[in-house]
């Protein structure tokens, strides 16, 4: 297969397009991420990159704190919205009438309307060039109750979350595995010692 050679540059994906929130329940503000990841398992880290240009920057800087917010393929509207304005000439919570809850270990805003939203707190800034980027740590996740099940597995097959790749918008689809099921034993079946009549 021929293979074209391209110089390098910001092709990795799919990625989630999160919905971040910050500032205050008071004074909030949402803007769209797609520069986003996980860094580290135990403490849990993760990070955004942030130009110093958006409204959001100064707010992350003077609370140290995030939250990243993932959103649904039915929010995708609102996650382009919020990354085509700022904050600084509109509204965007209101203009999407998107619902708020209380952190519970920080004091930005969480958005009710996500299945999962990842509470941060800025440990170090890093400015790599276009961007700056904010290596945080996750505090606390709040997870919509109904994709925990019964043995307290999160399960967000149900969910359809929104994915971002090379500037369009996909809703995830079909579930075609899961962690470690290359290499899982089958399960025997079970031998009896009686003889079959
Ligand atoms: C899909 C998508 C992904 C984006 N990812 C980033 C990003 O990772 N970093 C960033 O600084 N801006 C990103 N943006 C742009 C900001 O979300 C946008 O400039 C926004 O209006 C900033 O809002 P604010 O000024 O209220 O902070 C993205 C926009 C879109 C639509």
């Amino acid at each position: 297969m021929a293979k074209i050679i391209w110089k390098g540059s910001a092709l990795l994906g799919p990625v989630p397009p999160a919905l971040v929130t910050c500032g205050t329940m008071d004074e909030p503000n949402v803007l769209t991420i797609a520069w986003t990841g996980i860094v580290c398992t135990h403490p849990a880290m993760t990070y955004i990159s942030v130009r110093p240009s958006r409204h959001s920057y100064e707010m992350i800087r003077k609370t140290g704190e995030f939250v990243i917010n993932l959103p649904t393929s039915s929010m995708g509207r609102t996650v382009d919205f919020c990354g085509m304005k700022s904050g600084a000439k509109v509204d965007k919570i209101q203009k999407c009438k998107l619902g708020l809850c209380e952190g519970s270990e920080v004091s930005a805003p969480v958005l009710a309307d996500c299945p999962v939203s990842l509470e941060c707190r800025v440990t170090q800034e890093m400015p790599l060039g276009s961007h700056t980027m904010f290596l945080a740590q996750i505090v606390a996740v709040q997870v919509e109750d109904r994709f925990v099940d019964s043995k307290g597995k999160l399960n967000l097959q149900q969910a359809g979350l929104l994915a971002y790749a090379h500037g369009e918008y996909f809703a995830l689809g079909r579930k075609c595995g899961e962690f470690g099921f290359s290499v899982r034993k089958k399960k025997k079946p079970i031998k009896s010692d009686k003889k079959p009549k």
